[in-house]
């Protein structure tokens, strides 16, 4: 009692130059109204005490006196904006974190930190003292990039409860999210079956972070793919032997991405549009062919009346499905499709 009787508080409002202190505790404390500074350099505040008539007799001289400066923190001033950090690289598909963190001058009433992504996020807040004891609120965003999200932004917002109305200050990020490459394509110059001895020119276009290092070129013809050319453009004099279809493949060191196929056609040496269909062509023939001769043999057994004839039916069958067009053509498109990977 007799301590908290010779406490005194000085409260100083720094408000567009003007301090002020009042006391209390029965101490009536004072320092000057008004004092100009310099910034950059530094102030000295004078503050005095005067013990009232009434507590002359009752204050006791021999307790040590003890007093605490309040400044407010100069919200006429705009809160300095968020700072973001981002740990190692945003990766397509790998998760990462962000941290936004905003100082808190006022811990009792902190900001509210909030995040604008272009994607689902979860966040988790937490006051945090610095090592100079000031307070800050920290902020940690994670989510899983895409190659969608790269060069969007993300925004951490902080807003200070001032009185009853809010001061806001923001922080801006562009994302540079590292990807594998996308939307591969192939294209082919002119696109029309075109004479032996003339230029074509095949292009490989495709979008990835960093940029696309090797384009490579691949030729599939009669079932087989072979690597043929690497280079974002590849041309030919044209050969009788080029004809075929054709894709690239883009890599960067993420991954590769592979384009559609590209059909190069030679005038008067017309390749079947795709060997495929003369394979099916020359299958189905083979197997209405074999079939025709099982119901051929099928109906001589019985016309001269052999007894197992279920069983040559049975082994027939079963023949005609080792052959079926089907089981063949998925085997094939297999190895052609993405033989190279
Ligand atoms: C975010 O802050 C936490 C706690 O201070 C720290 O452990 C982490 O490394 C920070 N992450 C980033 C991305 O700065
Ligand atoms: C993204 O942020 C930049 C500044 O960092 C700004 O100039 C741009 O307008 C923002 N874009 C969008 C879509 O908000
Ligand atoms: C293609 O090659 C042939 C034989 O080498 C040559 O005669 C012809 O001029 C070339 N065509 C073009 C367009 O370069
Ligand atoms: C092939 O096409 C690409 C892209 O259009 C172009 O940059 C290149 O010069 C062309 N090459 C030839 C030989 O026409
Ligand atoms: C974005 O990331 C890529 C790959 O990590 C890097 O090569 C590029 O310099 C970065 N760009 C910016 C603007 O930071
Ligand atoms: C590009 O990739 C292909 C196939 O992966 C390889 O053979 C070629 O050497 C590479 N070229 C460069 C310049 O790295």
């Amino acid at each position: 009692m007799a301590c908290s009787e010779n406490m005194f508080f000085l409260i100083g409002l720094f408000m567009s130059g003007v301090l002020a202190c009042f006391g209390q505790r029965d101490l009536i404390a004072s320092m000057p109204d008004r004092l100009d500074v310099l910034t950059g350099s530094c102030v000295q505040i004078p503050c005095s005490f005067d013990i009232p008539d009434k507590h002359k007799d009752t204050f006791n001289s021999a307790i040590l006196l003890s007093g605490v400066w309040i400044k407010e923190f100069p919200y006429l001033d705009l809160p300095s904006s968020p700072i973001l950090t981002v740990s190692g690289e945003v990766k397509e598909g790998t998760p990462v974190s962000l941290n936004c963190s905003a100082v808190a001058p006022c811990p009792e009433h902190p900001p509210e930190l909030t995040w604008t992504l272009p994607t689902q996020f979860t966040t988790e807040n937490q006051l945090q003292e610095n090592p100079d004891q000031t307070k800050s609120v920290l902020s940690t965003v994670t989510f899983t990039p895409s190659y969608l999200h790269h060069e969007k932004n993300i925004t951490c917002t902080a807003v200070y409860p001032v009185g009853t109305s809010n001061k806001r200050a923001e922080h801006n990020m562009t994302l540079n999210v590292s990807f594998s490459p996308k939307d591969t394509s192939a294209s082919i110059s002119p696109d029309d079956p075109v004479f032996v001895g003339s230029c074509v020119n095949l292009t490989c276009s495709s979008t990835a972070n960093p940029p696309v290092t090797n384009f490579t070129w691949f030729k599939i013809s009669e079932g087989k793919t072979t690597q043929v050319a690497s280079g974002q453009s590849y041309t030919l004099n044209v050969t009788v032997g080029d004809g075929g279809l054709y894709y690239c493949q883009a890599r960067n060191s993420h991954g590769c991405g592979m384009s559609n196929e590209v059909q190069l056609a030679i005038k008067g040496h017309e390749e079947p549009v795709n060997p495929k269909v003369f394979e099916i062509v020359g299958k189905t023939l083979g197997l209405i062919f074999l079939f025709s001769l099982i119901v051929f043999f099928a109906w001589r057994r019985r016309t001269s009346r052999l007894p197992s004839g279920f069983d040559m039916t049975d082994r027939s069958q079963g023949l005609v499905g080792m052959n079926s067009p089907v089981g063949t053509v998925c085997s094939n498109q297999a190895t052609v499709g993405r033989g190279n990977q």
